[in-house]
């Protein structure tokens, strides 16, 4: 890897959360490579960044296609700067009406698919001797009714997190995880409306978060200030966990 590449791929970034992190790290001066199952809105999302940064299709619950768009990627990028695992699904249910589907299909695309796509970054990213991993996970990671599939997965992903930075940071890179609470997306905004109000009263700010401030947080540990920080969880809720 070039030692001044700065292209950094963000998965489910076509909406949400994740277009909030592309267009904050954008504004940072990196390259966005959005990879999203949802090709037409990721490549319409990246152009909205400009001209430098692409859009891919990609499901990254699937192993090889996972391993064959990151070198790919790395190839014509001359390397990796980072990646950020954001794509996410729910598939909420009481544990006693969850489907194995449903629990499949959460821990596939919520917590497999970040081990797929950092195992697969990680190679790129040793032989580099630097980069950073960044995983959202969620508040709800220490469990939350309805979520059992989502809360395993989420609290899965801090566990592989906190392994990637201890393996790893003989290599120069760093892993962090960051644990959004409630935040403004299509994925929110589609609970009920007694729901969502409940989950605004837990937030001591009085408010929802902004993609955006997912995405600063994300700028962070990407940034040189946080080149000393590794194994880390932040938690971006607006005091969500207090
Ligand atoms: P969203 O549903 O608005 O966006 C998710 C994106 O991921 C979509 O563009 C979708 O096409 C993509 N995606 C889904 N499955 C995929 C797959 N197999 N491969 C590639 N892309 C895929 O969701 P939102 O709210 O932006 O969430 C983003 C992340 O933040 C998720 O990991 C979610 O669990 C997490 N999160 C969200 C919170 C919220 O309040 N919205 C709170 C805590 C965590």
């Amino acid at each position: 890897m070039s030692a001044t590449t700065r292209t950094v791929l963000v998965t489910g970034a076509a909406r949400g959360i994740g277009a909030g992190i592309a267009e904050v790290l954008a504004a940072r001066g990196f390259t966005i490579v959005i990879a999203d199952v949802n090709e037409d809105q990721a490549r319409e999302t990246a152009a909205r960044l400009g001209p430098e940064h692409e859009g891919i299709s990609l499901d990254v619950a699937d192993s090889a296609a996972v391993d064959q768009a990151i070198d790919a990627l790395a190839e014509r990028a001359g390397g990796l700067y980072g990646v950020v695992n954001n794509a996410g699904i729910n598939r909420d249910a009481m544990l006693h009406k969850m489907t194995d589907a449903q629990w499949d299909q959460v821990l596939a695309v919520d917590l497999s698919a970040v081990f797929y796509v950092s195992r697969a970054a990680a190679r790129h990213l040793r032989e580099a001797r630097r980069g950073r991993i960044v995983n959202i996970s969620s508040a709800s990671w220490e469990g939350n009714i309805g979520q059992a599939n989502y809360a395993a997965a989420k609290a899965g992903v801090l566990g592989l997190t906190f392994t990637l930075s201890k393996e790893l940071a003989r290599y120069g890179v760093t892993a962090n995880a960051i644990c959004p609470g409630f935040i403004e997306t299509d994925m929110t905004s589609a609970l009920p409306e007694n729901i969502y109000a409940a989950q605004l009263e837990k937030i001591p700010l009085g408010y929802a978060g902004k993609p955006q401030d997912v995405g600063a947080a994300v700028a962070y540990f990407l940034s040189e200030d946080a080149s000393y920080i590794t194994g880390q969880v932040l938690e971006v809720g607006g005091g969500y966990q207090i």
